[in-house]
């Protein structure tokens, strides 16, 4: 590692699939690997072997364990919601696979990904080998998973806009402060990993929590009848489902398009962030630990990936180009207006579709309006303080202005984004590092706005913001008893 040895390659699980028995046993191996980390689980009560299978998914969480990085066995220490996500997941997966190795006396085994943002629809199904046989004789299938997502025979494709990392990689920001109204790509700032934070980047929402929750499932949309979530759907139990670790690699693997699109430089420079260190056990079953700021370069840790390519529709922010709206570009950027904030609504349900009103009435906006420049050219959508404990959906979508009487589905143009459920009810219980202040999240809506000011539509004391929780509209009672304690959109 680090020594100028070639990297390994983690490579794309469909590649793997296409190559026939040469990739199929890279996946046969994991299978065995998790095989003998099963034998080491001690039945059920607590994990007691770091190199068993329960052992490290409590690593991401475990029953009973509040969010800490102090716990001796280092159960639930997982980082989200803040700009220690990436880092912290990173050296997870990196200490998992040197376990399968171990257990495999392969070193040179490496970590597929599951990259469900190529184009073909068969990208966005859960790749067959973890769904087909559909028999616990199948180290990698469980019956704890969506059954839409985990049939069989017709697995529905994760739909584009919950897998796509588009909007998250056009983001230059790696990561802000979590009161500032702009995105970042990672997550926000905080002094000291405490978790879970309340602002996770926009890469940790989409596709990251999307994809948890559609492969997870919540109660009653699992095979397993147990009326229980399914296991990627809670911090607690996503470690235990094997896509998880393919799921991650591809999340890491973002991490590296970022880089390459934006460059290394644009990585935060702040010793609380390079300083900060996380430990795992190792193959041998020791602790062992390792600064942010050593671990920024995968090839440093032994690995790279098939393809760290950019997607191609990352330059063209069509619609903005189309109507000759300056891009946002960075919040770095000097010189730019400040952003302000234009209207909110208080405490919005998200059992079923809602709209709030967000337009500002009166002398308060005129006062806000004769602020700002004449045309504000960056729009941002937050919706603030997400709570709630039993989500019935894997997420919601957002959209600005959709017409009363109308399917959101019909007008992707108006949607502002998504908010998946997951991680949700972990950040909004009371014994939580915040206190249960749930989960802020942000939405660049400058195309949105464009669009909307193009058709002749927009005023600024006039926005509707509506929340609609995924498949809500044939189920009134969907979104469960989420909430968001207030939905803000800023302008500058
Ligand atoms: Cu710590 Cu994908 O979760």
């Amino acid at each position: 590692m680090g020594n100028g040895a070639t990297p390994r390659v983690r490579r794309n699980v469909q590649s793997l699939i296409a190559d026939g028995d040469s990739g199929q046993k890279v996946l046969d191996d994991y299978a065995r690997a998790i095989t003998e980390m099963r034998k080491r689980d001690s039945g059920p009560g607590d994990p007691r072997d770091p190199l068993s299978w329960r052992f490290q998914a409590a690593i991401h969480g475990y029953p009973g364990v509040p969010g800490s990085i102090v716990h001796k066995n280092l159960w639930g220490s997982c980082q989200h919601a803040s700009w220690f996500f990436l880092p912290w997941h990173r050296l997870y997966l990196f200490h998992f696979e040197r376990i399968v190795q171990f257990h495999l006396g392969d070193p040179s085994w490496s970590l597929p990904y599951w990259d469900y943002a190529r184009p073909d629809e068969s990208a966005r199904r859960l790749p067959e080998p973890f769904r087909v046989p559909a028999s616990d004789a199948n180290p990698l299938y469980t019956d704890r998973r969506r059954s839409t997502t985990n049939s069989a025979s017709a697995a529905q494709a994760i739909p584009t806009r919950w897998t796509s990392p588009l909007d998250a990689l056009r983001i230059q920001d790696f990561a802000l402060p979590p009161e500032d109204p702009a995105e970042s790509f990672a997550g926000g700032v905080f002094d000291k990993p405490d978790p879970p934070q309340g602002t996770p980047g926009s890469l940790e929402q989409v596709p990251h929590g999307s994809v948890h929750g559609f492969v997870g499932g919540e109660a009653g949309e699992t095979d397993a009848g147990d009326g229980r979530p399914g296991l990627m759907s809670r911090f607690e139990t996503a470690g235990l489902d094997p896509i998880f670790w393919l799921h991650h690699a591809n999340i890491d693997r973002l991490w590296d398009v970022w880089i390459e699109r934006w460059g290394a430089s644009e990585l935060p420079d702040d010793a609380a962030w390079l300083k900060t260190e996380f430990e795992f056990f190792d193959s041998d079953g020791t602790k062992s630990s390792r600064e942010i700021g050593d671990i920024l370069v995968s090839g440093d840790l032994g690995y790279v990936y098939e393809s760290t390519e950019p997607p191609d529709e990352l330059e063209v922010p069509e619609r903005r180009e189309i109507l000759g709206i300056a891009a946002p570009g960075p919040r770095k950027r000097a010189g730019m207006p400040p952003v302000r904030l234009i209207g909110a609504a208080g405490d919005v349900p998200f059992a079923s579709r809602s709209t709030v009103d967000i337009g500002l009435e009166g002398e308060r906006r005129e006062l806000l309006m004769a602020a700002r420049p004449d045309t504000p050219d960056r729009w941002y959508l937050r919706v603030e303080d997400v709570v709630g404990e039993s989500p019935r959906t894997p997420g919601y979508d957002v959209y600005v202005n959709l017409p009363e009487d109308e399917r959101g589905d019909a007008h992707p143009e108006l949607r502002a984004g998504g908010i998946p459920s997951f991680g949700i009810p972990e950040a909004s219980r009371p014994d939580s590092a915040h206190g249960g202040t749930g989960i802020t999240d942000v939405f660049d809506i400058t195309d949105v706005v464009a669009t909307i000011e193009g058709s002749g539509g927009w005023d600024a004391s006039n926005v509707k913001v509506t929340i609609v929780p995924v498949n809500g509209d044939d189920d009134p009672e969907k979104g469960g008893d989420v909430r968001a304690r207030r939905i803000s959109v800023y302008a500058g």
